[in-house]
């Protein structure tokens, strides 16, 4: 298999899409400048500056808050730390549904203002005319059907998403819109291999079991870094947090016993 990865030039939304059945796609949230750099230098394929930053960020118990200028804010920090990942920045509650012209409006804010190479915006079927109007304007779009964080409270909570035919149906909506690219999240593992065949963009999944084109975790906890919920879906791929722990109680240690700053951090 040929592996279209660009090993000379930043990674763009067609080099994502022509991915599909070339090699599988990882995709990582950040939100900020030093985590993207890390994970850019790990040769991670696309950056989600995700609303997740709403609960990892700003400790809040869903993504709803979030705005559109806090977004912006993020993802540019993000920018500017991927050297050569795709970054995608994520459309916050109610900057999209409103009405195709206002969700273009603010794709293009994110795009303008943050240096981000696509957006990102849940839901199938009842936003494929936004999407459909960003992709004409220009914009590439990704997609995110399944459970989508945004609807959270309709839904009744972060559940398994299991209707067939609705799943179906909003894949192919968000392909003929013309997005590049869609998320599956919380979907069960056979249900997202059958959307994955359906359609010719990548699936990218979460909580979507091992049949999709890709897959997105939340960096913080891949990292074992944000505890305030563990959803079964995530594996912890290293203990940052436990260690950031260990090394800000190392230093209250020094510095309270006087050993830190030593003559070696100090000015002569
Ligand atoms: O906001 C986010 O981080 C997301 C991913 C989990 C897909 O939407």
């Amino acid at each position: 298999m040929s592996a279209p990865v660009p090993a000379d030039r930043p990674m763009t939304a067609p080099d994502f899409a022509a991915a599909k059945g070339q090699r599988r796609l990882s995709v990582l949230t950040a939100y900020d400048y030093t985590t993207a750099r890390l994970f850019d230098a790990a040769g991670v394929d696309a950056i989600l500056v995700g609303d997740s930053l709403g609960m990892v960020v700003q400790g809040n118990a869903d993504c709803l808050r979030v705005t559109l200028d806090e977004m912006i804010y993020h993802t540019r920090c993000v920018a500017r730390g991927a050297k050569r990942a795709l970054v995608i920045g994520d459309m916050p509650f109610l900057s999209f549904q409103l009405s195709p012209e206002s969700a273009l409006a603010n794709a293009g804010r994110l795009i303008k203002e943050s240096d981000a190479q696509a957006v990102k915006l849940e839901g199938g079927q009842r936003t494929a005319a936004a999407i459909e109007r960003m992709v004409a304007a220009g914009i590439p779009v990704m997609a995110h059907i399944g459970l989508t964080p945004q609807s959270v409270r309709a839904i009744g909570g972060f559940k398994v998403q299991r209707d067939a035919e609705r799943l179906k149906a909003d894949a192919k909506a968000v392909e003929s819109a013309g997005a590049f690219s869609v998320v599956v999240e919380c979907v069960p593992t056979e249900l997202a291999g059958e959307l994955t065949a359906l359609i010719k963009i990548p699936t990218i999944g979460i909580g979507a079991g091992n049949q999709c084109d890709g897959q997105v975790l939340v960096g913080a906890d891949m990292l074992g870094m944000f505890d305030d919920v563990r959803p079964k879906f995530v594996k912890r791929f290293g203990e940052l947090g436990a260690a950031a722990r260990q090394a800000a109680e190392a230093y209250c240690r020094d510095v309270r016993s006087g050993t830190f700053p030593g003559p070696e951090n100090s000015f002569r």
